[in-house]
């Protein structure tokens, strides 16, 4: 595990309290407006009988897709986030690290969809996708929902590269800051690329008022090899 790997997971142990209430009173105005109808909205477009939910958080998704008549997994490296959403209920919910999911994700079986919701952080995260093919039913589908990279920029050169999040915009419950790894979107294509992925949409959901894409949404399928 590298020093990064091991900020990011200290801090979703550290604010996992103050994320799942800031999560479940809808705190957060582009998930409240745009995100979360997104990937829900994505998810709805194919079947969606077995979902794998990548780095679930607090199990808001799960809950949502269960209501639907999903069958949802949850895998989260964060204890007291599973214990949050085991307590809410809509799935399975377990704590399983990237790595434990590479090793030996095969006991939770295939899916016809896997999610990741803004769960995807580290600079290394090759092996978790080209092992994320294996839990894929065939003609599945892989969604990405990640920060848009034009607008989580900001003012920074346009580069792969760590940043940090301090949540200050969260107020002042987060006492962790979280290092991320900041991508390209010609990096995140080159990357699905080459870990065996093939692009069937993107789409940049914008944000009602000001018009500003609020994240990237990815849509991919296993390549045939
Ligand atoms: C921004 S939260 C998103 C949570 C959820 N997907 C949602 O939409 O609310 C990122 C999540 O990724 C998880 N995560 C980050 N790195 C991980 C790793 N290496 N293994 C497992 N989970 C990880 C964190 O614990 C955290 O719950």
């Amino acid at each position: 595990m590298t020093d990064q790997d091991a900020r990011i997971r200290q801090s979703w142990q550290t604010n996992a309290d103050a994320w799942t209430r800031t999560v479940r009173e809808q705190r957060i105005e582009s998930r409240r407006l745009v995100t979360d109808a997104a990937i829900l909205g994505a998810i709805d477009e194919g079947p969606a009988r077995r979902v794998l939910d990548v780095g679930c958080g607090e199990g808001w998704l799960c809950r949502a897709l269960a209501q639907r008549g999903s069958e949802c997994v949850g895998v989260d490296a964060s204890a007291p986030l599973i214990d949050s959403a085991q307590a809410a209920g809509g799935g399975r919910f377990e704590v399983m690290d990237y790595a434990v999911l590479i090793e030996s994700g095969s006991r939770l079986g295939q899916f016809d969809v896997l999610v990741c919701n803004f769960a995807l952080l580290d600079e290394n995260i090759a092996p978790l996708l080209a092992a994320l093919r294996e839990r894929l039913d065939r003609g599945g589908r892989l969604l990405i929902q990640t920060v848009h990279p034009w607008t989580a920029c900001g003012d920074e050169p346009y580069v792969d590269g760590w940043r940090l999040e301090t949540f200050a915009a969260f107020g002042a419950e987060f006492s962790a800051p979280m290092p991320w790894f900041f991508r390209t979107l010609e990096s995140w294509l080159a990357l699905l690329s080459a870990t065996g992925w093939q692009l069937r949409q993107l789409r940049e959901p914008r944000h009602p008022h000001t018009g500003q894409p609020c994240s990237l949404l990815l849509e991919l399928q296993s390549r045939v090899s």
